[in-house]
Parts: C-alpha cells; sequence; structure tokens
C-alpha cells in the first residue's frame, strides 16, 4: 500500500457512508468505487460520496445517544467495549497519534532545512551572478511557502471523516473469518463468537461457554482479549500456533481469524428446555411464539430449519421463523390445526410455561457466499422458514437485492391446496417494512385463489433473466414444480435452487 495514504476495511466504508456491504460491492464490481487490496483509500470516499456528512451520521449519534442514556447501565454494556479493550483501542490511537505527530514534526524540520540549503544556493546563484539560478530558486521558495500556506483540498470533510472512523475504531473492531472470507464488526462487550452469530454468521460452537471447544479458532493478526473466563483447556502447543476459543475472546484491534464455518450436517442435535416468552395470537388461524432459550445454552440453528416442539407431553415439528442472529429469542409459527400441540398453544399455553425445544433439522439453509439477487417465495405458513432466511439474508448483508412473494388467501378460506385453511399474510406488516426500509428489497402479496401454476407464471413475469440468482421457495409441491421448471428455463443454475416441499 503506498506509504501516508489512508485506507478503510469495507465494513467500515459501509457503515461511514450508511450503505449495505452488497452496495458498496457492486459499485466496487461496476467499477465506481476503487480499492486497493480489498480496502478503500479515504480520498477515493471522499470523490465518490460527495454528498455525505460525516458529522451526521449514526456512529455520532450513538455515542451521543449513550451520553444521553448514560445513567442506563444496560445500554453502556451492550454499546460501549470492555474497559481494558476500551483502554488498548486508546493506546494503540495513541501511539498511532504519537507516530503522526513525530513525523509531522520530522517534515517539518527538513522543510526548514530545505529553506536554508535554498538560501545557500541562491547565495551562491548571487555570487557567480547567475540570475537565472537565483530566480528559480526564489520561485521555489515561494511556490512551497504557497502550498505550505493553501488549505488541503477537502479539509473540513476529511478531517470529519477521519474523526468518524476514529470513534467508530474506539467503539467496535473489524473481524475477517478466513477461509471463508467472512467480515463483520464486533461491538460493545460482544465476544467473537456472539458479534459473528448477531452479523449471521454461522461459525461452529457448541455450548457458547467455554466448556466444549467446539468454537476452537486460530488467530491470523491483530490483537484479541480474554472477556470471559473458560473451563475447556487448550494444549501449550495449541496456543503457541494461536489457537483461542471464539466464546471466551473479544477483538481489540482489527483481527483475522481461521475459524469453521457450521453447514447444516455439522450442527449437534440439542434438547433445550425454553421458556414461553409470549404467544401471540395473530388471527384465528395462526399464532406466533416467542421463546427464550436459557443464557447459558442457545439455540445453534441456520435460518430455515426445523425443531421439535414438546410441551406438557405433546409435541409438533415447526420451523423456526426467527434469525439464529437473534440471540436467545426464538420464534415459530404455529398454524391452528389438529395437532395436539397446535390446540395446546392456542389452549393452554401459557408465559413462563416451559417448551423443550429438539433439533434443528433440514437442509433448506442459506448459501453465504451468494452475492446475486435473490428470491424468496413463501406459500401460506410456508413464511415461517422464508422470514428466518429473510432475516438472515438481511444480517449477512450480501444479497445484491431481495425479492419477496408470499402467496396467502383470504383467512380461513384459501383457493389453493390448503382446503380452506388459509393463514392470510399473517405478518404483511414486517414483509411491507422491510420493503419500506431497505432500497434492494421488494415485497409482493400474491393471492394463493389463482392456484399454484398462475402464482408461479406472476413470479417468473417479474424475472425473465435467472442467470445470476438464487431461489428459496416453502410451499406446495405442486408451486415448487412449477416454478423450478420455469427457474430454470430463464438460466437458473441447478445449484441456485433451494426448495422446500411445505403442503
Ligand atoms: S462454544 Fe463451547 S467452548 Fe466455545
Amino acid at each position: 500500500m503506498p506509504a501516508m495514504a489512508h485506507f478503510l476495511p469495507l465494513s467500515r466504508v459501509a457503515r461511514l457512508v450508511g450503505e449495505s456491504r452488497s452496495v458498496i460491492q457492486r459499485m466496487i464490481r461496476d467499477g465506481a468505487l476503487a480499492t486497493f487490496d480489498g480496502m478503500v483509500d479515504m480520498n477515493e470516499l471522499l470523490r465518490v460520496f460527495p454528498g455525505v456528512q460525516w458529522e451526521d451520521d449514526g456512529e455520532f449519534k450513538r455515542v451521543e445517544e449513550i451520553k444521553a442514556k448514560a445513567f442506563s447501565r444496560r445500554v453502556m454494556e451492550r454499546t460501549l467495549p470492555d474497559k481494558e479493550v476500551l483502554a488498548e483501542r486508546l493506546y494503540e490511537m495513541s501511539k498511532e497519534f504519537a507516530a503522526a505527530k513525530t513525523l509531522l514534526l520530522h517534515y517539518d524540520e527538513v522543510l526548514r532545512f530545505l529553506e536554508d540549503k535554498l538560501d545557500d544556493v541562491a547565495e551562491a546563484g548571487a555570487e557567480v551572478a547567475n540570475p537565472a539560478v537565483l530566480q528559480a530558486v526564489v520561485d521555489l521558495k515561494q511556490w512551497l511557502r504557497q502550498e505550505l500556506d493553501a488549505t488541503p483540498k477537502e479539509t473540513e470533510r476529511a478531517q470529519a471523516l477521519l474523526a468518524q472512523e476514529n470513534v467508530m475504531r474506539i467503539m467496535s473492531a473489524q473481524v475477517t473469518i478466513l477461509p471463508a472470507g467472512h467480515e463483520f464488526l464486533v461491538e460493545g462487550n460482544d465476544t467473537l463468537l456472539e458479534a459473528a452469530l448477531r452479523a449471521g454468521i454461522p461459525l461452529n460452537y457448541g455450548c457458547s461457554n467455554g466448556n466444549c471447544g467446539e468454537c476452537k479458532a486460530r488467530l491470523v493478526s491483530g490483537q484479541i482479549k480474554k472477556v470471559h473466563p473458560h473451563d475447556f483447556v487448550l494444549k501449550e502447543t495449541e496456543k503457541a500456533e494461536g489457537a483461542f476459543l471464539l466464546c471466551s475472546y473479544t477483538a481489540v484491534n482489527d483481527v483475522v481469524v481461521e475459524a469453521g464455518v457450521s453447514a447444516a450436517d455439522d450442527i449437534p442435535l440439542q434438547s433445550i428446555p425454553t421458556r414461553v416468552k409470549a404467544v401471540e395470537i395473530i388471527n384465528d388461524r395462526i399464532a406466533a411464539l416467542h421463546l427464550t432459550a436459557p443464557r447459558s445454552q442457545r439455540l445453534h440453528f441456520l435460518a430455515g430449519q426445523w425443531v421439535t416442539l414438546n410441551a406438557e407431553g405433546v409435541g409438533g415439528e415447526y420451523y423456526v421463523a426467527s434469525c439464529p442472529c437473534e440471540d436467545r429469542h426464538i420464534e415459530l409459527h404455529i398454524r391452528r390445526d389438529n395437532r395436539p400441540f397446535a390446540r395446546h398453544v392456542f389452549e393452554d399455553l401459557a408465559k413462563e410455561d416451559v417448551v423443550r425445544i429438539d433439533g434443528p433439522h433440514g437442509r433448506f439453509v442459506m448459501k453465504l457466499d451468494s452475492r446475486r439477487p435473490v428470491i424468496f417465495v413463501a406459500w401460506e405458513d410456508g413464511f415461517a422458514p422464508i422470514k428466518s432466511l429473510v432475516q438472515h439474508a438481511m444480517s449477512l448483508e450480501i444479497a445484491e437485492s431481495m425479492y419477496l412473494y408470499w402467496a396467502a388467501g383470504d383467512i380461513g378460506n384459501c383457493g389453493g391446496n390448503n382446503g380452506g385453511n388459509s393463514v392470510g399474510h399473517y405478518q404483511d406488516n414486517h414483509c411491507r417494512s422491510w420493503a419500506d426500509a431497505l432500497d434492494e428489497f421488494s415485497y409482493q402479496a400474491l393471492d394463493t385463489a389463482a392456484g399454484t401454476a398462475a402464482i408461479a407464471e406472476t413470479i417468473l413475469a417479474h424475472h425473465p433473466d435467472l442467470q445470476r440468482a438464487d431461489f428459496y421457495v416453502a410451499g406446495p409441491h405442486a408451486l415448487l414444480q412449477a416454478l423450478q421448471a420455469g427457474a430454470l428455463a430463464r438460466g437458473l443454475s441447478p445449484l441456485g435452487w433451494h426448495g422446500e416441499v411445505i403442503e
């Protein structure tokens, strides 16, 4: 990298300009934003985003909020780094500041030396009566003075950007995971594992509290710090090679870490006693069941998977509708039907009751490296796994654009395959708010009364070319068949097709 330039990693660039990483990546791919070794030069950032007011950006506001809510310890703990990490980051930055200041003093000395030298040359020119040399030296000195006195271009914006970035570097550290190449920021008191899961990156882990060793990783560069003790014992040889536990450590500065990412088959089956946080009867046909996992035992699963629920001796299988990035909260959508568990939820289940979760199961999961447009299609309560996948894709911030189609009938009156048992677009408000909040997100509600073939046709009509796309569909077999055939005919790669039959 050229000396004295100031480079920023992509996650930070995205935060600074208030865009998702997928937008920044598209700009890089299209040649609109230049990078150097995957980093963006500060001057390039100022050039490409002339309209951004760094001073008004979220990070400063967040600091202001923290100050305003200083009385609230929980907010402080969630947002501010561990005290020692904070001290380390400040120390690192003060070292950089000292180095920059020393360099400036050195430049200042060299300049003064240069001026003296020029005076010497001018004197020598005068002695040999060489007016051309004399004039050249005078011109050079004048130019030097002018340049030094001139205000550098974009000083104010550059200063604001640097100040903003410095705040970000104190509040968070960037993590790069090898070999997958995932990137995320660690904020507040989070361990590297918590921050990765929050960002939707399913790193390998087991107990999440330092006992099993499943989250073992290797530090490639940067500095980490233990924030939770662990009982699992690492061998001295492993430690010498940089091994550490993701669930015990946080990042002091920007780090590169070698760690494994879970695929659906890698996740061990778990049995977790959760508590009912709320039974939300959304309409006559469907309820959202909100569960909370114990502090020491969050559910390890991937978006799109299903689990078995058991309460008071009755059980049932349901897709998880929440994102794995949601910490201990687990949401499931329970259709009102003849299954005993559904009856139990609608009639008896109450806040604080215990619901045991066993699982997860299934391979209807997100492709983590998809940087293409993603099309999600849900039929009736097939919306549950799709909702989880959509939220996962949003937290990953890598999909170029997202299209969500949700087919449902009028409540209790479905013309499709559900025998007059439609659940309706029961979380339509969520879908609309995603579309409102994200530029690259579109949502369309469809009516199942049209039938699977017509619905498949409607969706495909919006996407004549599917060579660069990923499809996730949860619904009846007939819908999957019609969509898959049509999508492949429009160029979809067979690897881009992900279907889950939910009748
Ligand atoms: S997840 Fe078990 S030790 Fe980290």
